[in-house]
C-alpha cells in the first residue's frame, strides 16, 4: 500500500490525524489530509470551550467544518472530548459541586447528542489521573465534584449516542510500571465489572527525551486490551528527526499491530509546523509536506 490509510486497512485498522479547521484552506495540507489518512480528530474544535462557551449557548461551527470535510471525503472522526479539567469555558471553570456536575453532564449529553452517528468513538474524559507515583485521580474542579464523575460522564454519553464508542483517553499511561498507568487500568477494571459503559482507552503517546516511547509499550497496550476494551494510540507525536527517530515510530506500529485489539494510530498533526510542538519537529511530514524518514518507517511496519 502507498498511504498510511491504505496501509492501515490491510489489517483492518485506521490511520487518522488531528486537525485544525483553521488548516483546511491551506491546499498542502488538505492534500495530504484527504490522501494519507482515514480517521480525524478535532485539534481543539470539539473541546468544551469551543463547543459552549457561553452555558447552555453550543457552538459547532468550526466542529463541523472539520467533520463534514472528513465524512465529505469518507474519512471516520474521533470526538474529543467531552469532559476534560483543561480548556474549559470561563464560566464553567468557575463553577463547582453539584451545579458543575449538571452542568458538565448536560454538556456531554448535548454534545454527543448533536454529533449522534457521526462519530466513531468520543473520548468521554480526558486526562483525570495525576502525574506521579499516587496512581490516584488528578485534583481538579469535576474530581471535587464527586468521585463518580467520570462514570456517571461515560453513562450520560452512552445515552445521548448508543452506537459511538466510548473511550477514556490519557497521556503517561503508556510505560505498564508506571502508578498512572496502574490507576486508569484499576478504573476501567472497575467499570467493567460494574457495567459502566466503557469501549476503548486511548493512549495519547506523546513522546520526547522525557518521556521516550517505553521497552513494555505493547504489553501495555495488551493488558488494557484483556480487559475487554479496544485500545487506539490517539494523539501519537515524537520528538526527534531522522533514523532515531524513524526508529521510535515504527517501534509504535508494531506494538499496535501486535495486539489485535489496537484499532487503529490517530498523529497528532500533519506537519512539523503544524504541531503543538513543532520544536520537537515530532510528526511524519516536514514543514514543507515532504515524508520524513518516520513517515517510511511507520508505512512500512503497516
Ligand atoms: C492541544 C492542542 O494540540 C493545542 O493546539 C492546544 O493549544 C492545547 O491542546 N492532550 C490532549 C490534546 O488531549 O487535546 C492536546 O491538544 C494535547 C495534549
Amino acid at each position: 500500500a502507498s498511504t498510511l490509510a491504505a496501509a492501515a486497512q490491510q489489517s483492518g485498522r485506521y490511520f487518522g490525524t488531528a486537525v485544525a479547521a483553521g488548516r483546511l484552506g491551506d491546499s498542502t495540507y488538505v492534500n495530504i489530509l484527504n490522501r494519507e489518512f482515514d480517521m480525524v480528530t478535532a485539534e481543539n474544535e470539539m473541546k468544551m470551550d469551543a463547543t459552549e462557551p457561553n452555558q447552555n449557548q453550543f457552538s459547532y461551527g468550526s466542529g463541523d467544518r472539520i467533520l463534514n470535510q472528513a465524512r465529505n471525503q469518507g474519512k471516520r472522526v474521533r470526538g474529543h472530548a467531552l469532559a476534560w479539567h483543561a480548556q474549559q469555558p470561563g464560566w464553567m471553570q468557575r463553577m463547582e459541586g453539584s451545579s458543575l456536575r449538571q452542568a458538565m453532564l448536560n454538556h456531554v449529553t448535548q454534545v454527543a447528542t448533536y454529533y449522534r452517528g457521526k462519530i466513531y468513538a468520543w473520548d468521554v474524559v480526558n486526562e483525570a489521573f495525576a502525574d506521579g507515583s499516587s496512581g490516584a485521580r488528578r485534583d481538579s474542579n469535576l474530581q471535587r465534584s464527586g468521585n463518580d464523575w467520570i462514570e456517571a460522564a461515560f453513562r450520560a454519553a452512552r445515552a445521548a449516542d448508543p452506537g459511538a464508542k466510548l473511550c477514556y483517553n490519557d497521556y503517561n499511561t503508556d510505560d505498564w510500571t508506571h502508578a498512572k498507568t496502574q490507576g486508569v487500568y484499576r478504573m476501567v477494571q472497575d467499570f467493567k465489572s460494574r457495567g459502566v459503559p466503557i469501549d476503548c482507552v486511548g493512549l495519547q503517546s506523546h513522546f520526547n527525551s522525557q518521556s521516550p516511547v517505553p521497552s513494555n509499550y505493547q504489553t501495555t497496550l495488551q493488558n488494557f486490551a484483556n480487559l475487554g476494551v479496544d485500545v487506539q494510540i490517539t494523539e501519537l507525536d515524537i520528538e526527534g528527526s531522522g533514523s532515531a527517530q524513524a526508529d521510535n515510530f515504527r517501534r509504535v506500529t508494531e506494538a499496535c499491530l501486535a495486539v489485535a485489539r489496537c484499532t487503529g494510530i490517530t498523529v497528532w498533526g500533519i506537519r512539523d509546523t503544524d504541531s503543538w510542538r513543532a520544536y520537537g519537529t515530532p510528526l511524519l511530514f516536514d514543514g514543507s509536506g515532504n515524508k520524513k524518514a518516520a513517515y517510511n518507517s511507520t508505512l512500512n511496519a503497516l
